[in-house]
């Protein structure tokens, strides 16, 4: 776009990465358009750096808006430049991603527009993604138990509940089954997930996940239901790609809604501190090329 600078010279410390139907974040001013080159190339989109007024303190706070599927939706889930997405996050400053997500609903009282805060995740993945940056002569092994951020996530709940009553039905916690695709599954995987205790599922939260943890950043993902996959097993019922896009669109302003309130309270001055703090933690222990 004409006019608006192409560098950023402050950290940006909060991320977001926008998933099917979250392409941008209307609502912000936008300071910057930055195109980084990482070692593993391009990210999936050019990183857009919008100014979010602190409610606090009215100072603006700076955010990374990064679009998972391209500007235009031309990457498949198995397309994705994950490793240069989050290494490009990681070197503008960011150590805290929010992660949104359209996902299929595994259980009946999770019905479609509902939000989801996943606390765990089942790798169904076929591990055909670069999925690491500890190769190459560079050995890793990071803790994966607790796949999302728990301080993170104890705030984007908070925020999730703050909006409860207001049009957002929120589901606290779940286990998300992450798919390879981009096919969707059959009736007896959907049927296998269920039996496994799958509360959603998705094509894109590995291994954006496992990278953001090797890189110690803080994520977590903010998913919303589009669809019942195909379990259900009633005509007309299994999950297109129109359902998912219908329910995205009819439910947009929710989901903006709530990360933008995820954002507010990130940008609180004591939020900003634990924010540093995982900086300065990340920027000690890491010992990879990304600081
Ligand atoms: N994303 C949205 N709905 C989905 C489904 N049913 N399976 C996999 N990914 C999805």
């Amino acid at each position: 776009m004409a006019g608006v600078p192409t560098t950023y010279d402050a950290p940006v410390h909060i991320a977001v990465i926008g998933g099917t139907g979250i392409q941008s974040l209307p609502g912000f001013s936008l300071a910057a358009t930055l195109n980084i080159d990482t070692p593993w190339g391009a990210p999936s989109s050019p990183i857009s750096i919008l100014h979010h007024p602190s409610p606090t303190t009215g100072k603006p706070t700076p955010i990374a808006f990064l679009s998972r599927h391209g500007l235009h939706h031309e990457l498949a889930p198995h397309e994705v430049k994950n490793q240069a997405n989050i290494a490009a996050l990681r070197h503008i400053g960011v150590r805290t991603i929010i992660a949104f997500s359209a996902v299929g609903s595994l259980q009946e009282e999770i019905k479609p527009r509902d939000f989801v805060i996943p606390d765990q995740i089942i790798d169904r993945t076929k591990g055909i993604r670069p999925f690491t940056y500890f190769e190459g002569g560079m050995v890793g092994h990071v803790g994966f138990g607790d796949p999302f951020d728990v301080a993170l996530a104890a705030i984007v709940r908070q925020c999730g509940r703050a909006l409860e009553g207001e049009g957002v039905r929120l589901h606290d916690t779940g286990t998300l089954i992450c798919m390879e695709g981009p096919q969707f599954s059959t009736r007896a995987e959907s049927q296998l997930y269920r039996a496994w205790g799958g509360s959603v599922i998705n094509m894109s939260a590995l291994p954006e996940a496992k990278l953001a943890r090797e890189a110690e950043m803080a994520y977590q993902m903010i998913c919303m239901a589009t669809d019942y996959d195909c379990w259900r097993g009633e005509v007309g019922e299994d999950v297109n790609v129109e359902m998912v896009m219908g329910h995205m669109k009819a439910n947009a302003e929710n989901a903006k809604r709530f990360v933008g309130a995820v954002l507010d309270e990130l940008s609180k001055e004591e939020h900003g501190d634990q924010v540093l703090a995982r900086h300065l933690a990340g920027q000690m222990k890491f010992a990879g090329g990304m600081t």
